[in-house]
């Protein structure tokens, strides 16, 4: 079953308390992103409230849009051997999907944070029990933690899937091995999801990238957004032309730019989503200006061009203009999704790592 122009799409889902899932969940995005598949980092709701205040700068998912995805990474805390009661709670929502098969094949994989680390290997078994029951394709890690890991202590290495054993205090890092074994499950879901995209029998009900938010009203004031930078010659930062806006903008931050240099030497591609993210607030803080301090002036996004200080041969290009492109998104919801064209450069003003020239339609 061809799915033509669809981009192969993982998601992450998490719940944490503590920032130790968190920590995994970027190790296994950035393993999926090596094997050049998009992933997506999400958590489920949570029960207590004040919880909710907790990583708030990841979007909460909802049980619907699970079937939209070609794999899912299930990413939790042990709780006395099982998946914390946030991630039980959502994933007993999931009657219709059962009902439907919709997640049957869909490749599937588990990690965990524990602090004693006991009880872990059951506690990824027991979380297999749901997903086996959705018809979900399992993906383990075998023995590719210790090859991942070499002679290094293997920490929260099992045979199931990547688990991390933070201790009696909260850490801060994860160990080097858990790092390498969480980036090769990360990879091996990605292969596993680009394989079967399109074998799935239900594949045409779902969507790979999930739907944009709704529109919603937008506190402008409230996104946290930098001070738009200055235009330091003799041009505008934004200019408007009948019902659109043209603006560009560098990693500039506090007056100085964000990882300077060149992606793949100097910056790492982490670093460079960073930089490029950092450049759409820019970009976003100049459209406020432009707009009366109102983003809800805006009627869509039309055109977002990367420019990325690259060396030759360089081709992770998409993946880090997706920093900018979710975070468009995210802010306009369905007035987000744009067309997009990245290309890379021998060098960039002030040594940026990344350039964005964007097109907005506006009234
Ligand atoms: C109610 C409760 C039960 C827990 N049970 C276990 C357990 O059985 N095994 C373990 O290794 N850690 C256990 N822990 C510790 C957490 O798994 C640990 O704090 C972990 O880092 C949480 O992940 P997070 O940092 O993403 O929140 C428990 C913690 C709580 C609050």
């Amino acid at each position: 079953m061809e799915r033509p122009n669809r981009e192969t799409t993982v998601l992450i889902l998490i719940n944490s308390k503590n920032g130790s899932t968190v920590r995994l969940a970027t190790e296994i995005a950035a393993g999926v992103e090596k094997e050049h598949v998009r992933a997506v980092i999400k958590k489920v709701p949570t029960i207590d409230a004040k919880d909710a205040e907790l990583f708030k700068e990841i979007p909460v998912a909802t049980i619907d849009e699970l079937p939209g995805y070609d794999g899912i990474a299930f990413g939790s805390p042990i709780h006395f051997g099982n998946m914390s009661a946030d991630m039980r709670h959502f994933l007993d929502q999931g009657i219709k999907i059962w009902v439907d098969q919709s997640l049957a094949g869909v490749p599937a994989t588990v990690f965990m944070a524990g602090g004693s680390g006991l009880g872990r290997e059951s506690a990824i078994l027991s979380f297999w029990n749901n997903l086996a029951s959705q018809g979900m394709t399992l993906v383990t890690t075998g023995n590719i933690g210790a090859a991942a890991a070499g002679a290094r202590a293997l920490n929260g290495n099992t045979p199931f899937g990547i688990t991390t054993i933070a201790g009696r205090e909260p850490k801060n890092t994860l160990s080097e091995a858990e790092v390498d074994i969480a980036r090769e499950q990360g990879a091996a879901l990605a292969r596993a999801a680009r394989a079967l995209s399109s074998e799935r029998p239900h594949a045409k009900k779902s969507a790979s990238v999930p739907a944009p938010p709704k529109r919603r009203t937008i506190d402008t004031s409230a996104l946290g957004l930098p001070k738009a930078p200055k235009p330091v010659g003799n041009y505008r930062a934004a200019v408007r032309s009948g019902n659109l806006v043209f603006i560009n903008q560098i990693a500039l931050k506090d007056g100085k730019v964000l990882h300077p240099g060149v992606i793949g030497k100097d910056v790492s591609l982490e670093q460079a989503k960073e930089a490029t993210k950092q450049t759409m607030q820019n970009v976003l803080a100049v459209l406020a200006d432009a707009l009366d301090g109102d983003l809800n002036r805006v009627e869509r996004c039309v055109q977002l061009t990367g420019i990325f200080n690259t060396p030759s041969g360089f081709a992770e290009h998409a993946q880090v203009m997706n920093a900018a492109s979710d975070y468009v998104v995210e802010v306009l919801g369905d007035a987000g999704p744009h067309a997009r064209g990245t290309l890379g450069a021998a060098s960039l003003p002030l040594n940026s790592a990344v350039e964005i020239q964007a097109i907005f339609e506006v009234r």
